[in-house]
């Protein structure tokens, strides 16, 4: 059966050519294509009562308590937020078990593009539910884990010379097997060459990569990183400077040494750094230089940026040796170029996903891909506008919640509001952790989750789902802003 056999059976036609029955024994199988559409006629109708925040049902509340003790008895620590969720919602709305609804603007840390119960992912889930098996691994797979991966390669290879696509089944995976494939192109270097305040996962040798002193209490530090400084906008050219004398230091110092230099274009958990071309093009360039492969870790900007791969923003594609993505594709994934390829034997593993994720991950990146989504103009764009605008009016209108910020490197830095595309953030109160934390509760409380991001300065992070958020939304969400910083 050829990989593109079709037989839609989509309610909402929205999905069209991607919700190509996932078994094809039921494809175009007339019972099935009635029971979804039946399923999805239930799920709208439910879905019209959700339409903002609420509070709990007071009968309900009993029942969000014992599973939160539930959880922190299995767990062994309490939840973070009185979080869990009944399984519903409606775009960015999401209820939980509780009965309240919130505005769901962390999307379990950028992975539900399309929020909650959006319909079409729904029936990709459903088409998926009726494959064979639940997961798909490195042995035996489906045509729909073929077709994920040679979307992303196809997209990717538009304007970078990736070509092939490893699936594995976490962000964190997909950078232990990227930097198998760096060390052994490098014949085993021993160092990795990473930027301060970076992010990369939780195993060891991920936690030691990642620049976060408490994810790597207790663990043997065995890898060697040289860690450089982001960007500072306040700095500009100089901080282009500090970074190329750095960089050279390294590369003088150890000769031949590095493995790789992993970079996040926009930093993730670091704060949501931006940093422009001109500041990453003479730091790439001089890895080309010094044959040194150069990973850029997309596992939280893929997909938010207003293009697919956050390095076509900056045009830096023909510089990208090695990239890892996730969240939001649903499956992990690192690509790399024809001349990376590693040897046979180097990756694999037991899982790759689960059928559904594969039928989910395969929508939602047509639907971005193909959706306006991207470029200068998109929905993308347009939601950072949204909130660029709400924000700075915000800010404004209240000076006394955002005094004088210091950035890391100590200087004043001048952008209260900042971010890229669908990721967002917001510093109120200096940057201070504790504050910026009590606030976050605030928030839940009255219904908008968020989380926060950075380290010293601290701030207040958003990942709404922008594959379904209208920019008006965010008029709402500021009136909860607007109650949570007062009181
Ligand atoms: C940039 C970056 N790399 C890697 C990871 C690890 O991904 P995962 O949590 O799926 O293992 C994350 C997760 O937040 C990330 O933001």
């Amino acid at each position: 059966m050829p990989a593109t056999a079709s037989a839609s059976g989509s309610t909402s036609g929205s999905t069209s050519g991607s919700s190509r029955p996932f078994s094809d024994a039921f494809a175009g199988n007339p019972a099935i294509d009635a029971a979804i559409a039946s399923i999805l006629a239930e799920v709208r109708k439910r879905q019209a009562s959700i339409t903002g925040a609420r509070p709990a049902s007071a009968d309900r509340k009993e029942t969000l308590d014992s599973w939160l003790a539930r959880s922190a008895e299995v767990k062994g620590r309490p939840a973070l937020y009185p979080y869990v969720g009944s399984g519903f919602g409606n775009g960015p709305l999401v209820e939980l078990v509780d009965g309240s609804v919130k505005w769901d603007l962390i999307n379990g840390i950028g992975v539900h593009m399309f929020g909650h119960s959006d319909p079409d992912m729904i029936e990709a889930s459903l088409r998926g539910a009726l494959a064979d098996t639940c997961m798909q691994g490195n042995l035996q797979f489906n045509p729909d884990s073929i077709e994920f991966a040679e979307l992303l390669a196809g997209e990717a290879s538009k304007s970078s010379r990736l070509k092939y696509c490893f699936v594995t089944n976490s962000g964190c995976m997909a950078n232990e097997q990227a930097l198998k494939v760096c060390q052994q192109k490098t014949n085993a270097a021993p160092r990795v060459i990473a930027f301060q305040d970076c992010f990369m996962g939780r195993s060891t040798t991920m936690a030691q990569i990642g620049d976060g002193p408490a994810y790597r209490v207790g663990v043997p530090l065995n890898v060697h990183v040289d860690y450089m400084p982001f960007y500072d906008p306040d700095l500009g050219q100089r901080s282009i400077d500090m970074a190329v004398w750095h960089l050279k230091q390294y590369i003088h110092r150890y000769p031949k040494q590095h493995s790789c230099f992993v970079m996040e274009l926009t930093q993730g958990e670091g704060g949501f750094n931006v940093a422009p071309r001109e500041f990453f093009l003479p730091l790439m360039q001089l890895c080309k230089e010094n044959g040194i492969p150069v990973w850029d870790d997309e596992v939280q900007t893929f997909g938010r940026t207003t293009t697919m791969f956050a390095y076509e923003q900056l045009g830096l594609g023909e510089f990208i040796d090695v990239l890892t993505l996730g969240k939001m594709s649903q499956a992990c994934a690192v690509l790399y170029t024809q001349d990376m390829n590693p040897k046979p034997g180097l990756l694999s593993g037991t899982f790759q996903a689960s059928t559904s994720a594969f039928a989910v991950g395969n929508a939602a990146l047509r639907k971005l891909r193909d959706g306006g989504y991207y470029g200068a103009d998109g929905k993308i764009a347009k939601l950072q506008k949204a909130w660029r605008e709400h924000a700075e009016a915000f800010v404004k209108k209240h000076p006394e919640w955002f005094p004088p910020v210091r950035n890391s490197f100590g200087s004043p830095m001048t952008r209260i509001v900042s971010g890229t595309g669908g990721m967002m953030r917001l510093t109120p109160y200096g940057g201070d952790k504790d504050r910026i934390m009590k606030l976050l509760h605030r928030l839940f409380a009255n219904g908008v989750i968020a989380f926060y991001c950075g380290h010293e300065p601290y701030h207040l992070r958003l990942l709404p789902p922008v594959g379904v958020m209208k920019p008006e939304q965010f008029g709402p969400v500021f009136e909860i802003f607007e109650k949570s910083f007062s009181e």
